[in-house]
């Protein structure tokens, strides 16, 4: 099959409802800690996306039983002990979320893992969780920086001090999952970043204390001998949501109604920018789920869009949408500035210079640094021209900006890696289908 898009035309006005699939962090998050429980945890509306199911591949080896059953999925896990006999190779994929997460799961085994990934996954950093793991006990054989990993776990884990400083909810979330499974109490001070784990930790008993100061977070996790079944119905996410967001800003005459969304406010990043910049967006129907808040939300074509000088207290809760934030600023009237992004060329490709990179092939004037980027707005930007996409990294998120980018602004685009949308929204082309109608 052809593993590319193109697309020559701009998409008609559009008025629907839609829903999107399940959030991709906490979906990650139910695999890990079901598999935690000696009792059966089910959800709903997992997301089945090839992250989540390499979660799954993955907890299969260490010893969980997991049936899915169309949008049902069901986990009996082998608890707090390993219970592998010899030593085994987990495969993470594209994810940094579950190379990451799974390490500090690991912190107890007693035998030998290697950890691997793709190309992309295998060039990011794991230093960032391997240096606090060591502390627990954890002991490296391998490079402890990039992919390979080999690792085993300490027979008694030591809860350790741990300052989390780049606001990485994934550097986090793995010390959290270490203190689990350790002697005492570990102490975390961590920059914002999202808080789904601490909101799960609290669901399910786990001995955690937080406060919160303006900047950081201090968050402190007990050890625990067992836990409970994590039962959940996991909400739509707001990063694949954000494509379909903005795809109407940028349409004219239309209208979107996302229903059944998680807005939890360290992951709304992206509405805050979006209205500052003139769009016109709303939640409504807010409840609370288990800790988290969930919505729906109501999207229209916003003509008048402005810039903005970013500012930094966004970054984290809009790390994964800044690529289709620069669609907008490259749209709005002035000059946009989003700093303190170095954070973003880290991730499966290094997106800030993948996000200039496509805004030149569009004709916006835009300046880079390695940490921040300034977005020359054009709202009569109408393009009339060839361009070919190709991320050798196949990024999911470069390959849907580019979708939206071409859906509204013109030309004639091909687009690379069309494969690289199961990673997080396998149904991303399908539901495009459905508002073009
Ligand atoms: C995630 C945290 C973020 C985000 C990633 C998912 C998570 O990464 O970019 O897509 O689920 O914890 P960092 O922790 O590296 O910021």
């Amino acid at each position: 099959m052809k593993n590319y898009l193109e697309i020559k035309q701009i998409i008609k006005s559009f008025k629907k409802k839609i829903t999107v699939e399940g959030d991709k962090s906490i979906s990650i998050r139910w695999v890990l800690l079901s598999s935690l429980s000696k009792k059966r945890s089910i959800s709903n509306n997992l997301l089945k996306s090839e992250d989540v199911l390499n979660a799954i591949k993955c907890v299969k080896i260490l010893g969980s039983k997991v049936k899915i059953r169309k949008t049902r999925c069901e986990i009996i896990g082998s608890g707090l002990e390993d219970k592998f006999k010899k030593r085994v190779l987990l495969n993470a994929g594209n994810s940094g979320t579950l190379g990451r997460l799974i390490l500090g799961l690991l912190v107890n085994t007693k035998n030998k893992v290697k950890l691997i990934g793709d190309k992309s996954l295998s060039k990011r950093d794991f230093y960032r969780v391997t240096k606090p793991l060591k502390k627990f006990g954890v002991k490296f054989f391998s490079n402890e920086k990039k992919l390979p990993i080999i690792m085993r776990g300490s027979s008694n884990p030591k809860s350790i001090n741990y300052f989390e400083k780049k606001g990485s909810a994934q550097c986090k979330t793995s010390i959290m999952l270490a203190a689990l499974k350790s002697n005492g109490t570990t102490n975390i001070k961590a920059k914002k970043s999202r808080n789904h784990t601490e909101l799960l930790f609290k669901h399910l008993n786990i001995p955690i204390k937080i406060k919160k100061t303006k900047n950081y977070d201090f968050i402190s996790v007990k050890g625990v001998n067992s836990i409970n079944s994590l039962n959940y119905n996991i909400p739509g996410d707001i990063s694949s949501c954000a494509f379909l967001m903005v795809l109407t800003i940028l349409s004219k005459n239309s209208k979107l109604i996302i229903k059944n969304i998680n807005i939890n406010p360290t992951r709304t990043g992206i509405i805050m920018i979006l209205k500052k910049m003139g769009a016109s967006i709303k939640t409504f129907n807010r409840r609370k789920y288990k800790g988290e808040l969930i919505g729906d939300i109501i999207v229209q074509s916003s003509k008048n869009l402005k810039a903005l000088n970013c500012p930094i207290k966004y970054n984290s809760s809009a790390i994964d949408e800044f690529l289709i934030i620069f669609l907008v600023a490259a749209k709005a009237k002035g000059i946009s500035h989003f700093k303190e992004l170095s954070e973003l060329n880290k991730k499966e490709s290094p997106r800030l210079i993948w996000g200039s990179k496509i805004l030149n092939y569009m004709g916006i004037k835009n300046t880079l640094t390695k940490k921040s980027i300034k977005i020359y707005g054009n709202p009569k930007l109408r393009l009339n021209k060839s361009i070919t996409i190709k991320n050798f990294l196949k990024d999911h998120r470069v390959f849907m900006m580019s979708t939206i980018a071409a859906l509204t602004f013109g030309g004639f685009w091909k687009i690379y890696d069309l494969n690289s949308i199961k990673t997080s929204f396998p149904s991303f082309l399908k539901k495009i289908e459905y508002l073009k109608g």
